[in-house]
């Protein structure tokens, strides 16, 4: 079992806890995830890690509830165990050395780009930061960002901070201004990595995008989280979660994402009897 040590709410619907995990906690890069679940029979939940503490054994988890078994997760309050915590799973990101790379996070996107740009900057590697959300609450950790990014951009969709407009505006906008930029990491909901890679590819800018389809087992049996990248069929458990955002499939990762959300709705509406 594995006991939460902090719980907070950071909007209306997304919520951090931070964990004690031990083993993933000493072994955990950034990029990588781990899959809970809430009770014996519970939904298996995919979560990348949005930070670890190696002393104080513990992964910091954020989530956004959307359904049956996120509420049950967030019915769980400090002190509370979670049933199982396996982890880390999936590839660490291939972090190496350049002169400049922007990450580009949209709502909850912000958690697990923020180990990926932190150890960047602890690379020596000049990072700026563009944080999207449709309103001010929705844009996450603006200010923990700020303490190694040289520039934080905030755009929010009715402007209510900082700049009103998507965060590919800004990133367009860098880019017209001739910024020097050696890669993106874009992170966020699949129609926003699209766009992202609507800028960047007739620029032919590398971008990477962590991707998070359908889950089950996260060990490459099930087959279940397949995405097409340049052709070939990869599993994001075990391939990724990170991706070549240029040759990935973003058509055929959203249909897939939709196949089963007739089926989610009987859940949610049972649950709610
Ligand atoms: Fe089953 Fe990836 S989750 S193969």
């Amino acid at each position: 079992m594995y006991k939460i040590v902090k719980k907070e709410r950071l909007n209306d619907v997304v919520e951090l806890m931070e964990v004690h995990a031990p083993m993933v906690a000493r072994k955990c890069e950034p990029g990588q995830f781990i899959i809970l679940r809430v009770g014996e029979d519970g939904e298996r939940i995919p979560l990348t890690i949005a930070d670890y503490d190696r002393e104080a054994e513990t992964i910091t988890i954020i989530y956004q509830i959307v359904g049956f078994s996120t509420r049950q997760l967030a019915k769980l309050n400090e002190g509370d165990e979670i049933t199982d915590f396996v982890g880390p799973l999936g590839v660490p990101t291939d972090l190496h050395k350049s002169n400049h790379v922007v990450g580009i996070a949209g709502g909850v996107g912000s958690a697990p780009l923020y180990p990926q740009l932190k150890k960047l900057a602890e690379m020596g590697v000049d990072v700026d930061v563009i944080i999207g959300g449709r309103e001010a609450q929705y844009v996450l950790w603006a200010d923990k960002f700020k303490a190694f990014c040289k520039n934080v951009y905030v755009m929010t969709d009715d402007g209510s901070l900082g700049e009103k407009g998507f965060g590919t505006v800004k990133l367009q906008e860098l880019i017209d201004n001739g910024d020097p930029i050696d890669e993106v990491i874009a992170i966020g909901p699949v129609p926003m990595m699209k766009a992202v890679v609507g800028v960047t590819k007739p620029h032919n800018l590398k971008t990477m995008v962590s991707l998070n389809p359908i889950m089950i087992d996260g060990t490459g049996m099930c087959g279940c989280c397949r995405v097409t990248v340049d052709g070939k069929i990869k599993f994001a458990c075990v391939d990724g979660p990170d991706f070549d955002g240029l040759s990935v499939d973003f058509d055929e990762l959203m249909a897939r994402q939709r196949m089963f959300k007739e089926e989610e709705h009987q859940v949610d509406a049972n649950a709610d009897r």
